[in-house]
């Protein structure tokens, strides 16, 4: 059995994109009996960027209840909150002592933002070692993840790979697992969907909030009466990702023979997201109204985690000599 483990950013509640290309992928894997799958919110390292309590809280709330109403098991699983497993903050320091300077200067992640230097804070600096206690800390041997986070893998990789050379055998080596064939949902004004774009459909909102967020997606002037071309048109793409292809040829046919308007196309999409994801909205809705139930499932899971990093943490300790 392998141990697939993932961190999920806590930035906001999860939209359609964020549902269709990285949960249900997930949630998919992390069902199949031969692996066992680990999926945390990772608040802490939401800490270089949010500031604010509140907002972290809510955040946690919301990505943990999304996950748990896209159908992740969290009885044969296990689905965590960073923080509530603080042992890897310990983990991150010891690692921190044998990460080489450059190989922290170099990461995309820290170069990216290296012009404003004044803005950067130390977290943001060290946020590949914290990861990396976060993999290598859980005995992880898959880490699902999208391209921008590889490089962070490979550093979890080397780290424990030197210090294994170093000391004799101590963590495992994980391994990265990147899907190649995942399709980008396009957000309401037709670029990627993404929270910084503020394009985001979130099919968790209350049914009239989620209609007026389908009725606003960008559209041309092209008249009801007149044929129009599915293949330029915001509505037309997002449905062709989200429906059945059966569905969608027969959108596509009544685009090109025309009498067929917009506001006709972006009703159908939001009927379809309604019905689609009611199982997934209820259940959200239920998380968000009680949330002691999600709190009682989230801190289950921080146990089962612990007692996996403690175990970690007593190699590594009694190989560096700490009580
Ligand atoms: P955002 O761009 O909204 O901040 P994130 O970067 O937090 O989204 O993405 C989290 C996960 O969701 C990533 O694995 C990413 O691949 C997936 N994802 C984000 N946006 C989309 C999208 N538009 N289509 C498909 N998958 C997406
Ligand atoms: N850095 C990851 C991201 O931005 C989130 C993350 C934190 C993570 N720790 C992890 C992902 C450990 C995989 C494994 O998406």
């Amino acid at each position: 059995m392998s141990r697939i483990l993932t961190g999920i950013q806590s930035t906001g509640v999860p939209h359609l994109g964020n549902v269709l290309g990285a949960i249900q992928p997930m949630v998919r894997l992390s069902n199949q009996p031969e692996h066992e799958a680990f999926a945390f919110i990772a608040d802490l390292h939401s800490l270089t960027s949010i500031k604010g309590a509140t907002e972290r809280i809510q955040n946690v709330q919301s990505v943990s209840a999304a996950w748990l109403a896209c159908g992740f098991d969290a009885e044969k699983n296990t689905l965590y909150c960073q923080s509530d497993v603080p042992e890897v903050t310990e983990l991150a320091w010891y690692l921190s002592c044998f990460t080489p300077f450059p190989m922290l200067a170099n990461a995309h992640s820290f170069k990216d933002k290296s012009e404003r230097l004044n803005e950067v804070n130390a977290g943001l600096f060290t946020y590949p070692v914290l990861m990396a206690a976060d993999i290598i800390g859980y005995d992880a041997n898959i880490v699902p993840v999208g391209k921008d986070q590889l490089q962070h893998v490979e550093i979890a990789r080397d780290l424990a790979g030197s210090f294994n050379h170093k000391y004799g055998n101590t963590f495992v080596i994980p391994e990265a697992s990147v899907q190649t064939d995942v399709m980008i949902l396009p957000g309401t004004d037709g670029r990627k969907m993404s929270k910084s774009y503020g394009n985001t459909i979130n099919i968790f909102l209350p049914e009239k909030e989620l209609k007026k967020v389908v009725m606003a997606i960008q559209t041309d002037s092209t008249s009801l009466e007149e044929p129009k071309n599915p293949d330029t048109c915001n509505v037309f793409q997002i449905f062709k990702l989200v429906a059945p292809e059966s569905m969608s040829s027969e959108m596509r046919n009544k685009y090109l023979q025309g009498g067929y308007g917009y506001g006709h196309a972006k009703t159908e999409l939001f009927e379809y997201i309604k019905h689609h994801f009611s199982k997934e909205r209820e259940i959200y809705r239920e998380f968000m109204e009680y949330p002691d139930q999600l709190e009682n499932i989230m801190l289950k899971g921080a146990e089962k985690a612990r007692d996996i990093i403690t175990d970690v943490l007593k190699r590594v300790r009694h190989t560096l000599g700490f009580r």
